[in-house]
């Protein structure tokens, strides 16, 4: 049975590699660490064009982090952003007393459930990308392929708050920019950024801050490759032990005899690790 074990390792180490999700909060461009959680949220670029006897108003709902929240239960499924989409533009179009009506709703970018956005840059030797391109696919509309090219550019001296600028939109290619304190690298100069940064620059106490941090993510990274493990292990143990043991009741159980003793397995450990501190602390300094 001590194949499955192995199995179970590797395929849970697999489970993790793909589950992977893009992350806004520890976002890695060019080898530099990046935390663009600041910008979490969906941001609304609107305009208003007059388009006579009408006015026109595009809109362009954008979340760089996540796909969008859906829209209230009010609001009718076919004038909904289409669900999966990062960005999204929608057209309504006004005329004196008739009212909003809304023409067109398109996802610019995130069209399925696994669509991730990639951040480019080009850097220059080792230094850390000051702009860099968050680019995502979005729905392919009559031919057109729809797709959002963000140009994020580091400003120390805007606000994380500010809204991109619309640069173009070309043959279903939107293109903004933004220009945020968010969008510089971590470990920068500045100090409105990166407390690793700070810790690394700091007294002691700020170091182990900084271990401390680093410490959780691997022991949740450890914790959860050994429980998808301990999972995959049981269930493709009791499908083996059913399906080709033929075995039924208990028996299914993978390593069921392990499994018995581990209590009795347990209990000798302990007592041998007490035996060997308290005689140890009897003895003073014994050497193991
Ligand atoms: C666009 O025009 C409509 C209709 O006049 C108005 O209700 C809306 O507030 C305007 N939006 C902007 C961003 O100017």
């Amino acid at each position: 049975m001590r194949p499955f074990f192995t199995l179970a390792i590797l395929a849970s180490a697999a489970i993790h590699v793909t589950s992977a999700a893009f992350s806004c909060k520890n976002a890695q461009i060019a080898g530099f660490a990046y935390d663009l959680s600041a910008l979490a949220r969906d941001t609304i670029l609107e305009r208003n064009a007059t388009t006579a006897p009408t006015i026109t108003n595009t809109k362009y709902v954008i979340n760089p982090c996540a796909p969008l929240q859906s829209s209230p239960d009010s609001v009718p499924k076919i004038d909904q952003c289409p669900e999966n989409a990062w960005v999204c533009r929608s057209v309504t179009n006004y005329k004196d007393k008739e009212g909003a009506r809304l023409t067109e709703v398109n996802s610019v970018g995130g069209n399925s459930k696994s669509d991730e956005p990639t951040l480019q840059a080009t850097t220059s030797g080792s230094d850390r990308p000051a702009e860099f391109h968050w680019k995502m696919g979005g729905a392919e509309v009559d031919g057109v392929k729809w797709s959002t090219d963000i140009k994020f550019v580091c400003n120390k001296g805007a606000k994380n708050e500010d809204s991109p600028k619309l640069v173009a939109l070309k043959d279903g290619l939107l293109e903004l920019e933004w220009s945020v304190p968010a969008a510089c690298a971590l470990g920068d100069d500045g100090k409105d950024k990166a407390p690793e940064d700070d810790n690394k620059d700091g007294d002691k106490g700020g170091d182990k801050d900084g271990e401390e941090t680093s410490g959780g993510g691997f022991f949740s990274t450890v914790f959860s490759l050994f429980i998808s493990g301990l999972v995959l292990y049981l269930v493709l143990g009791v499908m083996y032990n059913y399906l080709v043991v033929r075995a039924t009741g208990m028996d299914v159980i993978p390593n069921l005899a392990f499994w018995r003793e581990f209590p009795y397995l347990c209990t000798d450990f302990a007592q041998h690790i007490w035996d060997t501190v308290s005689g140890r602390r009897r003895g003073g300094y014994s050497v193991v």
